[in-house]
């Protein structure tokens, strides 16, 4: 067994990707998904910072339904998918994580090999070789030229060779390197505080994502970008602990199951629901959640309390 394997088997039995659930008791911590990845002692400093990234301006249906893609876990197949790592992971916000540490696949924090049997079988090269995490904001050894479409096949690689995934339609392999090539720093401004906000607007990414790939006739595309807003909801959810927010938490579980049913609806029935579903979302929990967030673990204090 590779020495990832182990590891790989604990985290599948936490997971609770938001298609169980994050709800924890009554005022226990929280499970945070993202420490299962993150090196000892850095919790704080992943959980209430990320990196600042700019997107360059464009085609903003596109980057924003691969901005919903590259944060959705069912993208990635088999073991990386189970423990519920994304392409946003290790590149968050298309950009790095200097924390990023998990057995078998990293050797130093920020590290990752991508080549390992850790992910897949097919592709697993036997050889433990971890880099850096690269920047995708940065010029890197994949060309980003759009004629040649290096990307494109450069990810689908990664999806289906590294990770194990399911072949990913055209639409699908399209926007997500559209949103890789959009990736930018932001210049003066390293990194930003963690909000509500985030996964507010990664929610917004999902519905024009499912929109374009309904557009485009590409149901798994419109899947899995429904799939990304339920996991959008998971990380909300994480964050609404203790026993004053219950309302919130049964709230978002309620909208996730909600959503769960409409992406297995029929195509031609998915985006009036959704529609209607994101209205009501507007109307109600998003306000609610705003109004609570100064009493969640987006608060820098309360979150510092709760690692402690
Ligand atoms: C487990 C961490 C991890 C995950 C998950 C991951 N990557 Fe990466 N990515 C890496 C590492 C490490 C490299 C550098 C690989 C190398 O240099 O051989 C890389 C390289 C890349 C590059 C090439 C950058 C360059 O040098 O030009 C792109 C583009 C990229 N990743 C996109 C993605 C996308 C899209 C996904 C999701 C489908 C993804 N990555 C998921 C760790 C990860």
């Amino acid at each position: 067994m590779d020495r990832g394997g182990a590891r790989i088997r604990k985290l599948i039995a936490l997971t609770a990707l938001f298609l169980g659930v994050a709800a924890t008791p009554g005022g226990a911590p929280s499970a945070f998904e993202q420490l299962r990845w993150t090196a000892p002692g850095a919790e704080l400093a992943l959980l209430s910072e990320q990196p600042a990234a700019c997107l360059a301006a464009g085609d903003e249906p596109r980057i924003r339904a691969g901005r919903a893609l590259f944060g959705a876990p069912t993208l990635l197949g088999g073991q990386a998918a189970k423990a519920g790592l994304s392409c946003a992971s290790c590149h968050i916000n298309g950009r790095d994580n200097p924390h990023f540490l998990l057995a078998g696949v990293s050797a130093a924090p920020g590290t990752a090999d991508v080549t390992n049997s850790f992910f897949s079988a097919a592709r697993g090269n036997r050889r433990f070789d971890p880099v850096v995490i690269p920047d995708l904001a940065m010029p890197g050894k994949v060309s980003r030229d759009r004629e040649t479409r290096a990307l494109e096949a450069f990810i689908r690689n990664l999806i289906v060779e590294e990770f194990g995934g399911q072949e990913p339609s055209p639409a699908t392999l399209d926007v997500l390197a559209t949103y890789v090539r959009a990736v930018r720093a932001c210049p003066g401004e390293r990194s930003v505080g963690r909000r509500l906000g985030d996964q507010l607007a990664a929610i917004d990414d999902g519905v024009a994502g499912a929109q374009l790939m309904i557009d485009r006739a590409d149901l798994q595309g419109a899947r899995l970008s429904i799939a990304s807003m339920r996991h959008q909801l998971g990380l909300i959810a994480e964050r609404y602990s203790g026993s004053g927010l219950t309302r919130e938490r049964d709230g978002l579980l309620a909208a996730s199951r909600e959503l769960q049913v409409i992406g297995d609806s029929d195509v031609g029935r998915i985006i009036p629901a959704l529609g209607r579903w994101k209205g009501e979302f507007d109307k109600r929990l998003a306000k609610r959640l705003r109004r609570a967030e100064g009493r969640s673990l987006y608060d820098a204090d309360r979150l510092a309390k709760t690692l402690r």
